[in-house]
């Protein structure tokens, strides 16, 4: 597939993903349509007959999948800060969602949201925050190498500039497939640690996949649907919820729990818990 030059330039090769999904929230009205690009309209439009076609094979579309993931762990999010747990968020790999806006402007002061990806999609990011005059000091677009294990594009400097009293929850939605399996267990690894450094501890959210769940045609459809955009480079790391489970727990969480969305067998939501000092 031919992808324009727009999709193709940036800082990492997973990036164009996040102007299709960013199109897909926008579309759904998750956020405003300043966070929608107009490569995330080409890509959309270019997919649509294909998801149309996937729609038609089984019970959820890409589309219908990313909306469901979406809102579960929505749903995660807003149970921990409205139970008190968390009042500061770090959503790693952020792309153009609109969660940060969203949590930011229901939840004022009250909480800190940290929004984080590569560089470049990390200007991209605050330039369109910044033109809809919603930055502040609780709300910020900050650079990150998620793959860092030090230096000041590391998760580990990110949470240093949070207040280490309250509880954290840290996000990545979208990028684990696109993670060797080894970058995984280091990404989880330094997530366990960096929640583990507040006294309060926190909670970490993200879509999963897990191979057993993934091997229908339409899981099948999907994959090879989005392979091309970010070089062929998706990986499906566990094959099924005790794997995964245990190399969470490895990772150094407390306890987690592999939520799955109603009527959506492939896609998981994991919550994975530090308990507070
Ligand atoms: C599929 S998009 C998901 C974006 C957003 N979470 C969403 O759901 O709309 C993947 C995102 O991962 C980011 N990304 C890729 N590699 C990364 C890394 N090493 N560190 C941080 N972010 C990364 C990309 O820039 C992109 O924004």
């Amino acid at each position: 597939m031919n992808l324009p030059t727009v999709l193709r330039s940036g800082s990492h090769s997973i990036s164009p993903t996040a102007h299709y999904t960013g199109y897909v929230w926008a579309r759904h009205a998750f956020g405003p349509p300043e966070l929608a690009t107009p490569a995330g309209h080409v890509m959309f439009h270019a997919l649509r007959p294909l998801m149309a076609a996937g729609r038609a094979l089984g019970p959820g579309s890409l589309e219908d999948v990313l909306l469901a993931r979406h809102r579960l762990i929505d749903a995660h999010l807003t149970s921990a800060i409205e139970t008190g747990r968390v009042s500061q968020v770090v959503e790693i790999a952020a792309g153009m969602s609109p969660r940060g806006l969203r949590y930011a402007r229901m939840h004022g002061d009250r909480i800190t949201y940290i929004e984080a990806d590569l560089p470049g999609m990390a200007r991209r990011k605050r330039s369109a925050l910044a033109s809809m005059d919603a930055l502040g000091p609780h709300h910020r677009v900050v650079d990150i190498d998620a793959l860092s294990e030090v230096g000041p594009q590391s998760l580990a400097s990110v949470v240093s500039d949070l207040d280490a009293t309250k509880g954290v929850a840290i996000i990545t939605e979208g990028l684990l497939n696109y993670l060797s399996r080894a970058d995984v267990e280091g990404l989880w690894a330094r997530i366990a640690e960096a929640i583990g450094t507040f006294d309060a501890g926190g909670v970490y959210l993200s879509d999963l996949h897990l191979a057993s769940e993934n091997d229908g045609a339409v899981e099948r459809l999907a994959m090879a649907l989005v392979a091309p955009f970010v070089r062929g480079r998706i990986h499906l790391h566990f094959a099924d919820a005790v794997e995964a489970t245990q190399a969470l727990q490895t990772a150094g969480f407390d306890t987690v729990a592999l939520h799955r969305p109603p009527g959506f067998p492939g896609v998981r939501v994991v919550e994975a818990l530090i308990a507070g000092r």
